[in-house]
């Protein structure tokens, strides 16, 4: 079943669809157009007309400074328990070395390490906390309950998993039971994922939820204290959101959720035509 984009804003719980009057701005070459800049988070019973309905004003907000927590660590290149450079492999043999991956306990119980999905070529990367059961049987990331609703995520910003959009996650091996990887087995499967990042070279990498804001910016602060607040990794532009299983459990984020998806597309927007009198 395809949905309409103002059937996944419902379904992200961020209708209805507004239409700013000034849409006619020139766009960066494979962008997709602006959609609704902003997102009620309570939708009326009344749904707004699609088009030319001013939207409520809001204050502009103030950008906070570009936030490094923390200086480039020391590069584990070597995986914990194997004699390889991560660092010097290419995608295939990246990919063969996740598959017969033992470096920390949890290739004990995994049927098979998911490396992630999708164009090898991005502008965006997404990266989740691990796989959970349905993705360790079938081998590709967020293909659950959780997987649907980042679909519908991505739909709503017009885009697609595999077209523009990689998806991985911060352990490839499933934690048992589903519980939150460990701060060791993140370490563990971080080389992995910062060679995905330097052959990815993603504009903008979004990061869904704790664990791979832990694995990937090395900050263990609330969510909702780092969200909205722009991120920089390897010089490549962070924003942190909620995880989607989070979001089938708290509906109200997900207009907070997509308030940060919004961020993500306006910063790479930003990116990709700087010089842009906006
Ligand atoms: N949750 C994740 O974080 N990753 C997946 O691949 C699936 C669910």
């Amino acid at each position: 079943m395809s949905l309409s984009r103002e059937q996944m804003l419902v379904e992200m719980g961020v209708a209805p669809l507004w239409v700013l009057r000034d849409q006619a701005k020139p766009q960066a070459a494979g962008v997709a157009p602006e959609a609704p800049a902003v997102a009620p988070a309570v939708a009326p019973a009344v749904a707004a007309p699609a088009i030319d309905v001013e939207p409520p004003v809001r204050a502009p907000v103030q950008a906070p400074p570009l936030a490094t927590p923390e200086a480039p660590r020391a590069r584990p290149v070597m995986v914990a328990g194997s004699a390889i450079a991560v660092d010097a492999l290419d995608w295939p043999e990246l990919k063969a070395q996740v598959a017969g991956c033992r470096a920390c306990g949890l290739c004990e119980q995994r049927r098979q390490a998911v490396f992630g999905v999708g164009d090898q070529n991005p502008d965006w990367l997404f990266i989740g906390e691990g796989p959970g059961a349905d993705e360790d049987v079938q081998g590709e990331p967020f293909v659950g309950q959780a997987g649907k609703l980042l679909d519908n995520m991505l739909a709503a910003l017009d885009i697609s998993r595999g077209n523009k959009v990689y998806i991985a996650n911060a352990v490839k091996c499933r934690p048992p039971g589903n519980r939150t990887p460990e701060a060791a087995e993140m370490a563990a499967c971080w080389p992995y994922l910062e060679r995905q990042i330097a052959l990815l070279k993603p504009k903008i990498i979004v990061l869904l939820g704790k664990a791979a804001v832990h694995a990937v910016l090395h900050d263990d602060k609330s969510l909702a204290s780092l969200r909205g607040k722009p991120f920089e990794y390897a010089g490549i532009p962070v924003v942190v959101t909620y995880h989607p299983a989070y979001l089938l459990r708290n509906l109200p984020d997900k207009s907070k959720a997509w308030e940060d998806l919004l961020l993500a597309r306006r910063t790479l927007r930003e990116r990709a035509t700087p010089e842009l009198p906006f």
